[in-house]
């Protein structure tokens, strides 16, 4: 769908005032999963496909959110008084959580605006529908209202957001890659300083290809909490012993041998030996690209699902299908990307031949899970921002 014909058949919820345009986009991570949430280096890159705002402003203190993905929902009202989070609400709870948030850190929002969205992230995929519309509300915030928060503090509150308003247990990969990436780069953050560099993303011959095993991921939010709980729980055994660190990802892999005989519980082993060595892997892998040895870039994505697949036990048969269909069909590197349970893959893959390697795994995929599966070949984006007329050209 065009972008202006969403406009022009919401004019009756718009208002015939200016319209401001916005787009944040999804992001992608190339490798370092779950260990955003403990201090490690993830490397992930926003790409092309995400969320727009059309806004106008209103007279009163109301905000009113509509999406035209969800319309079923209707259109959602929320005054400045009254931001608290209500299940009808829906999707608007994340553009909600954020209109408090600024209010409650003290920025002057004194009138309402109209919001309509539309996004062409494909839902529930783990391409971080959600940061990408935390983050959107935020540049609308900023931009409506001039007011002075950059990015990074955007990112932080969006974070936050999530965390508390929400009650997701995320780290801030997410809301980081959506709001500071540069088109054609990825950013390699260190989740526990928040320094980061934007690395060229060169693939030589090679494509980044994402699959979408179209399975919902449900349950993940409740799983995703239950990781990180088993994490505390290694973590607190590790500090009992007197092993001194501040975050998981501190530990170096030449010492988890010696910690590794203090904890008993298989699986609580596993789960932190899982942050260990994905952190040192992210580390290997942007070494790698910046060289451009994608054999071994590709080596280290397998290395990385292997390890989400049967260490920290976030993978699924959808995602596991794709993966090692890509594997057969000659990708140089496969893995699960985002929180797991569903959602996307990741694949490097060389330029001739992604398109005889996207139609085998259709058809394996197809033929082995009975449903299908959506393939996209990854564009970068830069973060979000105010749409200029020439950006919506
Ligand atoms: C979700 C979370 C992120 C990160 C990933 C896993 O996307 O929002 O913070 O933990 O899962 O790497």
């Amino acid at each position: 769908m065009k972008i202006q014909d969403i406009i022009d058949s919401n004019l009756d919820f718009l208002g015939t005032k200016e319209i401001n345009k916005y787009f944040s986009p999804g992001r992608v991570n190339l490798i370092g999963e779950h260990i955003d949430y403990h201090g490690g280096n993830v490397f992930p890159t926003a790409i092309n496909l995400g969320t727009y705002a059309f806004v106008t402003k209103r007279e009163d203190n109301e905000f009113h959110f509509l999406s035209s993905n969800f319309k079923k929902f209707g259109k959602r009202v929320a005054s400045l008084e009254d931001m608290s989070y209500k299940n009808i609400d829906n999707w608007a709870n994340y553009a909600k959580g954020m209109v408090e948030s600024f209010v409650d850190m003290g920025y002057s929002i004194k009138s309402g605006l109209n919001i309509l969205i539309y996004g062409n992230l494909p839902n529930g995929a783990g391409l971080s529908s959600s940061a990408s519309l935390e983050v959107l509300i935020g540049t609308v915030l900023k931009e409506e209202y001039n007011l002075d928060i950059d990015m990074i503090n955007i990112v932080k509150t969006a974070k936050i957001v999530e965390n508390e308003y929400i009650g997701v247990n995320c780290g801030i990969m997410d809301q980081f890659a959506v709001g500071m990436s540069e088109v054609n780069k990825a950013i390699y953050l260190n989740t526990d300083t928040l320094e980061y560099e934007l690395v060229p993303l060169e693939l030589g011959e090679y494509t980044l290809v994402i699959a979408n095993t179209n399975k919902k991921r449900s349950l993940s939010d409740s799983k995703y909490n239950e990781r990180r709980e088993e994490c505390d729980k290694g973590i607190e055994i590790l500090k009992n012993e007197n092993i001194k660190f501040n975050n998981l990802c501190d530990i170096l892999v030449k010492d988890y041998e010696s910690i590794s005989n203090l904890i008993d519980d298989k699986i609580i082993n596993n789960r932190i030996k899982h942050a260990i060595f994905e952190n040192d892997r992210t580390v290997k892998a942007v070494e790698a690209l910046r060289s451009s040895d994608f054999i071994a870039f590709g080596k280290l994505m397998n290395e990385s699902h292997d390890s989400l697949r049967d260490l920290y036990e976030v993978s699924c048969r959808e995602l596991d299908v794709l993966v090692d269909s890509f594997r057969a069909n000659g990708a140089a590197g496969s893995r699960m990307t985002g929180a797991g349970f569903g959602g996307c893959t990741i694949n490097l893959v060389k330029t001739d031949i992604v398109h005889d390697v996207i139609k085998n795994v259709k058809k394996d995929y197809l033929n082995k899970v009975g449903h299908k599966a959506d393939f996209y070949k990854v564009k970068t984006s830069n973060g979000a921002k105010k749409l200029e007329s020439e950006d919506l050209l």
